[in-house]
């Protein structure tokens, strides 16, 4: 048996996306149906969209989502019908060589569905990060379907699907912020805010924010921001090391991606300090940097992968902080749309008016 849905696809480069009816199969061993409450609006799903990422249209678009299992298939045990759940694309293996060796949040081997999910005529649909969930229901892999606190709302839960976790994971998990720490975010998207409220989590004791829209600047400061430079008219490192007795931050977290804030970053850090790059690169940048500065500054450069996240871990725990007051997810959810919005909800992001759009159903 199988049921069909409404969803958003991307039909091919650069189309505009559009609803279509989606068959989903029958969870089969080790699968999951989730009934899909609300999914936000990434930039991954529009690079899908303009064949950025690869060319296997159509995509069923959405990835960061929160719902209520349906229904599982054979051998799954970890979660049951009812059960309220973040979606995560890192389902971990257990038997890669990094989880072998106990960094799980690294693993090289996730699971996704194993059966495919299609449209009416029977074309396979490719769904966004294994996920797909722009749509009512969707079918993941049991291990991607992480449980939470049923009483957080589920705009606010999926966000630590993507983006949010990632930008939070790259203050607490790779950057290790530890308290008293002075922390210095370049890029206030909802990846840098998040990992600014991430920080701020922490215990930092100073986080600067630095982007190139003052806009950005006083949302970063509602975040926990307690100094901001805009880096249009403001050298960003000099700024840095002079809100720092002169010596730079202790970690500096990048959520642009592009080399000349990479550069910032490398150079605003404290000697033996932490860069963590989150913001995620095109294929044809270069970084060119005096290997004798490498060397000579020391410390760690980091790349952050997810947030490194382990979702079983920081999930719930995150969501629990949550609830408590302690970090506010919800203020990252710009504003609620339905299934129809998503092509006004990229050109909004576009125009860098929102942190997330979030589909609600
Ligand atoms: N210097 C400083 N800030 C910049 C610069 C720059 N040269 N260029 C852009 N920015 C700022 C923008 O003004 C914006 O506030 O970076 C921010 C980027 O935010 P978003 O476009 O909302 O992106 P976000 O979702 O936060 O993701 C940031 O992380 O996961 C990756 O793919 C994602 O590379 C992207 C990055
Ligand atoms: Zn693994
Ligand atoms: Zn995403």
């Amino acid at each position: 048996m199988s049921q069909q849905v409404q969803g958003v696809i991307a039909p091919g480069k650069n189309e505009p996306v559009r609803i279509e009816t989606i068959v989903i199969p029958d969870p089969g061993p080790g699968e999951a149906v989730v009934k899909i409450q609300a999914c936000g609006v990434c930039h991954t799903d529009l690079h899908y969209k303009q064949g950025g990422i690869n060319d296997e249209f159509p995509f069923l678009l959405g990835h960061e989502a929160a719902g209520v299992v349906e229904s599982v298939g054979e051998g799954v045990t970890d979660v049951a019908p009812g059960d309220f759940v973040v979606l995560n694309w890192r389902a971990v293996c257990g038997q890669c060589r990094a989880c072998l060796r106990g960094r799980p949040w690294y693993c090289f081997d996730t699971h996704n569905a194993k059966q495919k999910m299609t449209l009416l005529d029977g074309t396979e649909l490719s769904p966004a990060l294994g996920i797909g969930a722009f749509a009512e229901k969707t079918l993941v892999a049991a291990g991607q379907c992480t449980k939470v606190d049923p009483e957080v709302s589920p705009a606010v839960a999926g966000l630590l699907g993507c983006g949010v976790m990632a930008g939070i994971g790259a203050a607490i998990n790779t950057g290790q912020v530890g308290r008293g720490d002075s922390v210095a975010v370049i890029g206030c998207g909802g990846v840098g805010d998040a990992a600014i409220a991430g920080a701020r989590l922490a215990g930092a004791a100073k986080i600067i924010a630095v982007d190139i829209d003052d806009r950005k600047l006083e949302t970063a400061k509602t975040m926990g921001a307690t100094h901001t430079v805009n880096s249009r008219s403001t050298d960003p490192i000099e700024a840095i090391r002079s809100l720092t007795d002169g010596n730079g931050a202790d970690v500096v977290i990048e959520a642009v991606g592009r080399p000349e804030t990479y550069q910032q970053a490398f150079y605003a850090r404290d000697l033996a300090g932490t860069v963590v790059l989150v913001g995620v690169p095109t294929p044809e940048m270069q970084l060119e940097l005096p290997l004798i500065d490498v060397f000579g500054r020391g410390g760690s450069l980091k790349s952050s992968w997810y947030g490194d996240c382990l979702p079983s871990r920081d999930f719930p725990m995150l969501i629990d902080l949550h609830q408590q007051g302690r970090i506010d997810l919800g203020a990252f959810v710009t504003e609620t749309i339905g299934l129809g919005d998503v092509e006004q909800a990229f050109a909004r992001m576009h125009d860098g008016d929102v942190l997330r759009s979030v589909v609600v159903f």
